[in-house]
């Protein structure tokens, strides 16, 4: 029997009765803060499509890194943005490359903080696709895993306290396991952009990370966006060759796919609240048309809700910020 003997809004009636009966908690602790590094010292470039977002040398790095433990921010993802492109990915593998560089100096600066590194060849490729081009133009799967997996080592050396894959080649989560392992990086955790779909809200991150690619597109490695049980196909697998956490990316219009995810797995489940999300909320609270604090809350929030244990987003340190107001 429903009403009037059930009144659902008993339990709203106040603020008081409606975070006790919360189900979903969004905290700081679940977010991580992207950074892009670039070349140079003393750099700062505003992302003109991601307000408030910066391309930073390794020292502004520092200083960003120092804004995000004060807001509390638990853990970064860096990206990097080198200026010297080819088609060996050379700079991704380079020991004294931007990222090495920038893990050091931030995990020096705050060792507590934990520093992820993005595992993956566009930024560094001067066709700017995640993987080595044969000359018929395709992918090539199996010598870009090799490639993926020495920029693996190369940022496990360097300190990263895990190394996220993010180019969807087959097979690349075992490699790179293999290799850490045998490097004697048994305990540096594989965090896979497991199930990341072919979207239009990178856009602005290409900008940021100047990877956009140079001919064609990422749909011959990226996901179908209309593909659900594909999702779960990939992110098994990616378990199987030794996956520490699985990432669903975008978040927002994929949440079905995050709780279907949530119910097929026991590992932790990451979304990725990406670029477009971001610039999305931030164009319209820049022209008044919406509450951005209440409008991030509500999507982080129901990114939560559909079963994500952490988010990455461009919004984390305002994020800690507002919740500790
Ligand atoms: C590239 C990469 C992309 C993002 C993270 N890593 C873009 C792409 O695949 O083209 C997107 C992140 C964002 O939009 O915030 N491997
Ligand atoms: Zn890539």
């Amino acid at each position: 029997m429903g009403y009037p003997l059930h009144r659902p809004r008993r339990l709203r009636q106040s603020e008081i009765w409606r975070r006790m009966v919360r189900e979903t908690r969004l905290t700081g602790d679940a977010l991580i803060y992207p950074l892009f590094i670039v070349p140079g010292r003393g750099v700062r470039r505003a992302v003109v499509s991601m307000p408030g977002i910066c391309q930073l040398s390794v020292d502004e790095a520092v200083k960003e890194a120092k804004m995000a433990v004060e807001a509390g921010v638990l853990a970064l993802i860096l990206f990097a943005a080198p200026t010297e492109k080819d088609a060996q990915a050379s700079a991704a593998l380079d020991p004294k490359g931007l990222v090495p560089e920038a893990i050091a100096a931030i995990k020096h600066a705050y060792p507590k903080l934990l520093v992820w590194a993005d595992v993956c060849l566009c930024g560094a490729t001067d066709h700017g696709h995640c993987g080595h081009v044969l000359p018929t133009g395709e992918i090539d799967n199996d010598s870009s895993v090799e490639t993926l997996a020495k920029v693996a080592l190369n940022y496990a050396r360097a300190g990263a306290d895990a190394v996220a894959p993010s180019d969807m080649m087959d097979g690349r989560v075992l490699a790179i396991r293999k290799l850490l392992d045998g490097a004697g990086y048994l305990n540096t955790p594989i965090v896979s952009y497991a199930a990341k779909y072919a979207s239009a809200y990178y856009g602005p991150f290409r900008e940021a990370a100047q990877s956009a690619p140079a001919f064609g597109d990422r749909r011959a490695y990226q996901m179908d966006p209309a593909n659900g049980r594909e999702a779960l196909r990939e992110v098994l697998l990616d378990i199987e060759e030794g996956a520490d956490l699985v990432m669903v990316k975008p978040a927002g219009p994929y949440l079905d796919v995050i709780a279907r995810v949530r119910a097929a797995v026991t590992v932790p489940v990451v979304a990725y609240h990406v670029s477009g999300e971001y610039s999305l909320i931030k164009a319209a609270a820049e022209r008044g048309w919406i509450d951005e604090r209440a409008a991030v809350f509500e999507s982080l929030t129901g990114i939560l809700r559909a079963g994500a244990d952490l988010i990455m987003t461009y919004y984390a340190p305002d994020v800690c910020r507002w919740l500790a107001e």
